[in-house]
This record gives C-alpha cells, sequence and structure tokens, in this order.
C-alpha cells in the first residue's frame, strides 16, 4: 500500500491512503506559505495536536464543510463541537489509542502549551502516532525534544514527521537527537520558514541528518507530496 504525504506549509500535512484522506492541525487561509485556502481541500479525519491558532483556524470550516471527524485532545475536541458546531468529534487524551477505518491513531506526548484561540483551555498538547495499513507515521506537532521519544522506537516507523523551526519546538540539532531516538525509515522536517523567527535552512538540516542518523531526510516545499511505498 503506498500512502501519500503532502506539506501544505507550517504543520498542516495531507495523508492520503487512496481511501481515506487524513489532514493534520489546518492552517491555510492566514498562512503565509499554504499553497491552497481551505476551502480547496478536502478531508474525511481532521487531527488536532493542540489548540493554538496555527494548528486549529481552518478546522471548523473544513470539518463542516466535508462533514469530516475531528479527533483531537479532549478539551480541543469539546471546543468544536461546542463553539463551532461541529457534528463529528472524537476526544482523546496523551497514551490513548483509536481504532479508525484508515487504520489506528495513538496520541502521544508532547512538550508545549495549549491555549484555545479564544483563550479557552485547551488540554495538553499531543502529537500523533498514525497507522494506515502496515505503515506507521508519527508527527511529533509542536514539542521539545524529550527522551520518551525512544519509547517509540521498537514501533517501526516509516517517516516521522518533525519541528524544526526552533523558538516554539525543538529546532534543527534537537531534531537530530529525536531522529535516532526515534530511529524512522525517513525523516520530514516541518513548523519552520512559515514567518522569519522560524525560518531555518531546510538543505543544512537535511545534511545533520546524514552525518548524525541513519534515517533519510526527505526536504519537501509547500504543495508538494512524498509518496511512502
Ligand atoms: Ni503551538
Ligand atoms: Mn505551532
Amino acid at each position: 500500500m503506498s500512502i501519500e504525504l503532502t506539506w501544505l506549509g507550517h504543520a498542516t500535512w495531507l495523508i492520503n491512503d487512496g481511501n481515506h484522506r487524513i489532514l493534520l492541525d489546518p492552517f491555510l487561509n492566514d498562512s503565509p506559505t499554504a499553497p491552497q485556502k481551505a476551502s480547496e481541500v478536502d478531508a474525511d479525519f481532521i487531527l488536532v495536536s493542540h489548540g493554538h491558532f496555527d494548528h486549529v483556524a481552518d478546522v471548523a470550516e473544513i470539518a463542516n464543510r466535508c462533514d469530516a471527524m475531528v479527533i483531537a485532545g479532549f478539551e480541543v475536541a469539546e471546543w468544536f463541537a461546542n463553539q463551532h458546531d461541529v457534528k463529528k468529534t472524537i476526544g482523546m487524551n496523551i497514551g490513548g489509542s483509536l481504532s479508525l477505518s484508515f487504520g489506528s491513531v495513538k496520541m502521544t506526548p508532547a512538550i508545549h502549551s495549549s491555549q484555545m484561540p479564544d483563550g479557552a483551555y485547551g488540554g495538553v498538547a499531543g502529537g500523533f502516532l498514525v497507522m494506515l495499513g502496515d505503515r506507521t507515521l508519527y508527527f511529533a506537532c509542536d514539542t521539545a525534544l524529550f527522551s520518551d521519544m525512544q519509547l517509540l522506537r521498537d514501533k517501526g516507523i516509516d517517516a516521522a514527521i518533525l519541528p524544526i523551526g526552533d523558538l516554539f519546538t525543538m529546532g534543527p540539532r534537537d531534531s537530530v537527537t529525536a531522529t535516532n531516538y526515534l530511529n524512522p525509515k525517513q525523516v520530514l522536517p516541518t513548523h519552520y520558514n512559515t514567518w522569519p523567527p522560524i525560518e531555518q535552512n531546510a538543505e543544512n538540516w537535511a545534511e545533520m541528518v546524514r552525518a548524525g542518523a541513519t534515517a533519510e531526510p526527505v526536504v519537501l516545499q509547500p504543495g508538494q507530496s512524498h509518496v511512502i511505498e
């Protein structure tokens, strides 16, 4: 089974296994680097890692237009149901797994904050282990480096998507350490170059990965896709 992974800029990713479209942290209309607007992106499932505006901005619009299922931490899922009339939500929490039509999702820890754009409590930030068929993707989402990433080593991660922007999340050097903790086959950078404070040189990052880890670095431009065979 092949999985198409498309970077829509910032921390927004679209996973397509041919039958299901799974969107992560849609931030499109106000993103300076997004190649598409929210009205142009369809999804069956929307995963939301935490409450910050650069991860939740277009969730409700896409969920309500596509009748998509929103999967998020409990407080974030409740906020979409109550404040934005999202009909299909599943709230979960760190360490929990969920079986879905495409496979399963496990919410993993993240060291980060989580407040909704209106100031409401957003619970704790998380990441996602997404299993589709025999493929496993790990989205660290907004987080610092933490040593318990080593607990995911035995999951057989095909692709790890790690933030490299620094300032709000881990930076390039810590992401190389994270790559070694996780031991994925491939690693893709995210959450960088959206704005000047998180500018990074992705080619320099790729060189650091080649020199310091065994995973293959895969650098995409916003709008580009990578196929995991
Ligand atoms: Ni954040
Ligand atoms: Mn963020």
